[in-house]
């Protein structure tokens, strides 16, 4: 057995190959050569991308009474960038090899003296600052005062509405804002398949506490539950690391700040980060548009402005985590003595864009066509599901590879006896199962 292990973490490539010839993930505009940094989900991908996103806003707002949910707009008030940062600090720091040609992040060298792709020694340019926000223009005139950018995280919106939220809303401090979008960085060198995109979702939780000195104990409180959530999709837990950042990793405003990092085929990873960021963004919006954003508590007739607990998760990468967990290459000997090899992906049944396959074992049999179509679309509205025909042994292939818990074979024995044989994907153990038990079979173990 080959299942992604802290010891034995499967490759890259493999998962990349499966991807494209499953239909999960293409590259952007790959019949123009693909554009870097960008990539579209295939009608696999897509739906597992939505039930990663479907299974963090169902845990994180809609099983929530203290969380609401937000959907701001993409381009924003160039002020909105100012105020947070983003203008003046948003940088990474580029090198170019003089004589390669070939561009690096000056901090993901192990150093400046030696390009590592060349080997040419003390060849690269000075440092120099570049910002990693995608500028565009709003309006038919292209000059500084219609430059605005698209936003490189989707907190900014929850910050500014902070007020029209709270107010609306009928909330008090502790009381959360979330919501899920997309977001743009122009990054110097994306890469390692969707892990590092110049364009990509993030699902952020803004979670708003009083000054009550609860403030690190309700911040060790969303560490724990983002703990809970990885764990109840099923993601490897030796592969999981909540690493907690220094006083010095951390910016000069955070009390604390934990790196939920995954051990991808290359290395640990971060996947999301948690931040106890203080009043800072708050203050800083309040500073730059010099309105009161602050809460009014009712109780006590004062204002005040909330501490900030965030969690920031990219939706791409934790759809990334999810597939290459789940890989698995297995090698079994069959009752001949041959080994035969499988790769299946053991995705949890909530996450699975398919539920459950329904087969004919023979297409040419009219009559088992029709049972196995009508038993599907019978578990269609309850159930991920979809048909197929064909040969058996190559139809349960496709469906390990693409991770669907159950297949369901119409034989012809059904016609007989009301049955079907349900395969495991997981064991690859059979059993019959009644029709009509069917739903309550599938209910019970999804
Ligand atoms: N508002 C806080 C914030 O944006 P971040 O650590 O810069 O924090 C949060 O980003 C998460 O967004 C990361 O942990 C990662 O999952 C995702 N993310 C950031 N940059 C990304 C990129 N270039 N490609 C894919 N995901 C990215």
């Amino acid at each position: 057995m080959e299942r992604a292990s802290a010891s034995n973490p499967v490759s890259m490539e493999d998962v990349a190959a499966l991807a494209k010839r499953r239909g999960f993930i293409f590259q952007s505009s790959e019949i123009y050569g693909g554009i870097g940094g960008f990539y579209d989900y295939g009608p696999l991908g897509a739906l597992l991308k939505r039930n990663v996103k479907n299974a963090w806003w169902r845990d994180m707002v809609e099983l929530r009474d203290d969380v609401v949910a937000f959907d701001s707009s993409i381009i924003m008030h160039a002020q909105t960038w100012k105020a947070s940062g983003h203008l003046e600090a948003f940088n990474d720091r580029l090198v170019d090899c003089k004589v390669c040609k070939h561009r690096f992040r000056a901090d993901h060298l192990k150093s400046l003296e030696q390009c590592p792709d060349c080997g040419s020694k003390n060849s690269f340019t000075p440092e120099r600052a570049f910002n990693l926000m995608l500028r565009t223009f709003v309006g038919p005139m292209e000059d500084s005062a219609s430059m605005t950018y698209l936003r490189p995280e989707t907190a900014q919106g929850m910050f500014v509405n902070f007020k029209n939220v709270y107010q609306t809303a009928r909330k008090r401090p502790p009381f959360g804002i979330a919501q899920i979008g997309k977001a743009f960085r122009n990054e110097i060198t994306p890469g390692n398949f969707t892990y590092r995109l110049r364009e990509f979702e993030q699902a952020e939780l803004e979670y708003f506490v009083p000054d009550d000195g609860n403030d690190l104990k309700r911040f060790e409180e969303w560490v724990q539950l983002r703990k809970a959530w990885y764990a109840k999709y099923g993601i490897t837990a030796e592969r999981l690391r909540f690493y907690e950042l220094t006083a010095e990793e951390r910016p000069h405003y955070a009390k604390a700040g934990v790196d939920v990092e995954y051990l991808f085929p290359w290395g640990w990873g971060e996947l999301e980060s948690i931040a106890h960021r203080g009043t800072y963004d708050l203050d800083a919006h309040m500073r730059v548009s010099g309105k009161d954003l602050r809460f009014y508590d009712e109780a006590s007739k004062t204002h005040y402005t909330p501490l900030l607990i965030e969690s920031s998760a990219g939706m791409d990468r934790t759809t990334l985590v999810v597939l290459v967990d789940a890989f698995e290459r297995e090698t079994a000997t069959d009752p001949a003595g041959k080994q035969t090899e499988r790769i299946v992906l053991h995705f949890h049944p909530q996450l699975a864009p398919l539920q459950a396959a329904v087969f004919s074992l023979a297409r040419n049999k009219p009559e088992l066509v029709q049972r196995a179509r009508a038993i599907e679309e019978g578990l269609r509205p309850r159930f991920r599901t979809q048909y197929d025909e064909g040969n058996i042994g190559q139809l349960y292939r496709r469906q390990d590879e693409i991770g669907t818990p159950f297949c369901l074979t119409v034989d012809y024995e059904t016609l007989a006896d009301s049955a079907l044989t349900v395969r495991d994907r997981d064991s690859m153990r059979q059993e019959r199962v009644a029709v009509d038990r069917l739903e309550t079979y599938l209910h019970e173990r999804l």
